[in-house]
């Protein structure tokens, strides 16, 4: 079968597509035939050799999110028949025809659901619902997302507007990408990088996606009893007196922590986000244009009874 893979560490010139043997599913893995694959930023640095990614035997083929049929199940695999729909990340092989998955790693996914819209919700969509949960959001509070053209980021602003957050701000690092965040629901967008950039009023929730240099002028947006939820692959340093002196917090998150121990709050993560994607209120690029719904009528605070108006 077709397998993507690279030979020296590069940019895309160095991906090659190359003939090798099928897989076969291991003890907890199922074996999907895949009818797509995501792209994102980990595998673009898993490619460069950088971060995680760096060190791994060559030739090797990254991982990535699929969606495909299940061809098969390994030893000990329950709840997956041939033949059943499902995505999730592939630690390797992921760009394939076909490629095995951890059981424990694939959500099934519903037949109104398509395939582009899948891999988008059950990595992104997760993350961003992921971290929106770890921040302790309530209705009425106010969102700031960095990165928020990103892969993450785009579903992060969508989710902010659709669970009601009186205000939503979108940063970028580029003016070419405002439009696209403004497209998606963002009240306010900040190009950051551009001299005199302002975040405007503080925030009570930001979502960090960029890390790094973004991490301590996000830090610095938020309100007093604010929170920051760092899911970025980048990180950045703390100052404990920092947060004392406004009352704020500094949460990371990451994604996989919630598939290993708190399953049944991923599984209804996804069930939410498959829903608000069929409502129109999460669109993604990857089926077509955008066919995002703004939500209507006033939006109540479930922490102090305020509303505002939209
Ligand atoms: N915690 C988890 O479970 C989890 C899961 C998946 C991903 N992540 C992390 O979340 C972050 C966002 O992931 P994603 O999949 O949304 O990525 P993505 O779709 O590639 O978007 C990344 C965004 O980050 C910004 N960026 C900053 N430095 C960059 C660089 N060197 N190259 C390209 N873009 C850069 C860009 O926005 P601007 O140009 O506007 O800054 C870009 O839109 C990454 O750090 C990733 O490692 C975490």
């Amino acid at each position: 079968m077709r397998q993507v893979r690279f030979h020296t560490y590069g940019g895309p010139e160095v991906l090659r597509v190359d003939d090798v043997p099928s897989p076969e599913p291991g003890p907890g893995e199922v074996l999907l035939e895949v009818t797509g694959v995501g792209v994102t930023l980990p595998v673009v640095r898993q490619t460069h050799g950088d971060g995680a990614g760096g060190g791994v035997a060559l030739p090797y083929a990254p991982a990535g999110e699929v969606v495909g049929q299940v061809l098969a199940t390994g030893p000990g695999v329950t709840g997956w028949e041939v033949g059943a729909r499902g995505a999730g990340l592939a630690f390797s092989g992921a760009y394939a025809e076909r490629a095995t998955v951890k059981a424990g790693m694939l959500a099934p996914v519903p037949d109104d659901i398509a395939d582009g819209t899948a891999l988008v919700l059950v990595r992104s969509g997760q993350v961003a619902l992921g971290a929106l949960a770890a921040s302790g959001f309530s209705k009425g509070e106010s969102v700031l997302v960095t990165a928020a053209a990103g892969g993450v980021g785009h579903v992060a602003v969508q989710l902010a507007v659709a669970l009601g957050a009186s205000r939503v701000v979108a940063a970028v690092s580029s003016e070419a990408k405002a439009g696209f965040v403004r497209e998606l629901g963002a009240d306010d967008v900040v190009v950051y990088g551009e001299p005199g950039a302002e975040w405007g009023e503080p925030v009570d929730v930001v979502l960090d996606g960029a890390g790094g240099e973004v991490f301590g002028p996000a830090l610095g947006a938020l309100a007093m009893f604010g929170r920051l939820v760092a899911f970025n692959g980048v990180g950045g340093p703390v100052d404990a007196n920092e947060l004392r002196m406004r009352g704020i917090a500094v949460i990371g998150f990451a994604m996989p922590h919630l598939v290993a121990h708190r399953r049944e709050v991923y599984d209804r993560h996804q069930q939410e986000l498959w829903d608000l994607a069929r409502g129109g209120r999460i669109a993604t690029q990857a089926d077509g244009p955008l066919r995002w719904r703004r939500p209507r009528g006033p939006i109540a605070s479930s922490r102090t009874g305020r509303t505002w108006a939209r």
